[in-house]
């Protein structure tokens, strides 16, 4: 049996390999072409996903409160900014030297301050307005090299602190309310000088923060940055300004980029990475201003390099093609950004006012190792970016 058997299986093998054979290549081939198919899809399906939830992510932005919660009013409300920004705009397009921006414009601003004052000393805290006038001159290497000279331009300076905190310990918080030529600068600045505004109100809301915080309003940015070489040079509160958190815009909204943070201070991108609740921030962005191939610089720069402090350099950059014409109106602007830039940042400022850092004068601090202090010496020593906006990484280089 055993024999026939296997006679049999060698005879049927005989018989049956060549037909057998080329039905295992037939499938084969099939299943070689399937298994491309298959993967080719597979491929498709994991770029489509990919590329959907990057798009999501970089869309989506949080729904904007649009006013004050009574139980909560330390919360962060976008439509007390977006009101700053519409009551300028309303102003009509504010150029340095024009009737809007040195006189309606601040007295705006003043009236705010000043019911924040109110509400300053109705909780304990006290908040001081001070407005500056400020006349100098800078050497500015940008574009082409050259000495910027200015007169009498306005700064609107505000302090808030809390019984018992140092005045020597402060937080700089900068925007402009100035625009460019042919805009009412709604995204670039106005809505920026209303975020600031309503962080005074949320922090007033809020619990004390152990250092004081110091607010700039100035009115000369897109003159090249000379309202704020005023006030870090000359104005009496700017010595204690231990870092900065400065508010930009190059196009209408969107979500906001961190773009330029340190000189190396990784402390201060690691109070942002514990803070932010939606962290958006590329150290790439960094690089291509610092290489100069994105011609725009912004206040943040002047109050690196003349008050020798680090910080946070913030701005809305989608549909740049808005940037500095008459396309930039409130219309534009996407409410959902000022609620997201507003909750990264005034999360921020609470959690920078812990830091230990803000307490130590400024020549225990890296950036001014030396006494000599250079962008090439601090700024390349952290490393930082998101990972599809839901986590920050941040470490030295
Ligand atoms: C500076 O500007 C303010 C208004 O913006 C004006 O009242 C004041 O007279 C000016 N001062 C000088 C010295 O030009
Ligand atoms: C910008 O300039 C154009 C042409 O002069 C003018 O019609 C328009 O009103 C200006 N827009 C603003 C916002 O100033």
């Amino acid at each position: 049996m055993r024999n026939r058997s296997k006679q049999s299986k060698e005879v049927d093998h005989t018989v049956s390999t060549p037909s057998l054979h080329r039905g295992v290549e037939k499938e084969l081939d099939l299943d070689q072409s399937s298994g491309l198919c298959l993967r080719i899809l597979a491929l498709l399906f994991f770029y489509a996903a990919f590329l959907g939830t990057v798009q999501y992510l970089h869309f989506w932005l949080p729904e904007p409160v649009e006013s004050t919660d009574p139980n909560h009013p330390e919360k962060f409300v976008a439509g007390n900014a977006i009101r700053h920004m519409e009551a300028l705009c309303a102003l009509g397009v504010r150029n340095v030297g024009s009737r809007a921006n040195e006189v309606h414009a601040p007295e705006y601003i003043l009236a705010e301050l000043e019911t924040l004052k109110i509400e300053a000393s109705r909780v304990g805290a006290e908040l001081e307005i001070d407005r500056q006038y400020a006349s100098g001159a800078f050497y500015l290497g940008f574009l082409t090299d050259f000495t910027s000279v200015y007169h009498n331009l306005t700064n609107i300076v505000a302090r808030l602190h809390w019984p018992g905190v140092s005045h020597r310990h402060a937080i700089l918080l900068g925007a402009h309310y100035d625009s460019a030529w042919n805009s009412t600068g709604a995204v670039d600045d106005a809505i920026q000088v209303g975020t600031l505004l309503e962080f005074a109100r949320g922090l007033l809301a809020g619990p004390p923060l152990r250092t004081s915080v110091v607010f700039n309003l100035n009115g000369g940015e897109e003159t090249v940055l000379q309202a704020a070489h005023g006030f870090i040079t000359q104005h009496r509160w700017a010595k204690d300004c231990r870092m900065v958190i400065n508010l930009e815009a190059a196009g209408a909204g969107g979500r906001e980029l961190l773009f330029q943070t340190g000189p190396g201070n990784l402390w201060l991108a690691s109070a942002f990475l514990r803070a932010a609740p939606y962290p958006h921030t590329s150290v790439i962005a960094q690089e291509l201003f610092h290489a100069e191939i994105i011609p725009g610089e912004t206040d943040y720069r002047i109050y690196r390099d003349f008050g020798h402090i680090p910080g946070f350099d913030v701005a809305f950059i989608m549909d740049g093609w808005a940037y500095h014409t008459e396309l930039d109106a409130p219309i534009r602007f996407t409410p959902g950004s000022a609620q997201r830039l507003g909750e990264n940042y005034l999360a921020t400022i609470r959690e920078v006012s812990e830091a230990p850092e803000m307490l130590m004068d400024p020549s225990e601090q890296s950036y001014t190792a030396g006494g000599v202090w250079t962008v090439e010496s601090g700024s390349r020593g952290t490393v930082f970016y998101d990972v599809l906006g839901v986590a920050v990484f941040a470490y030295s280089l």
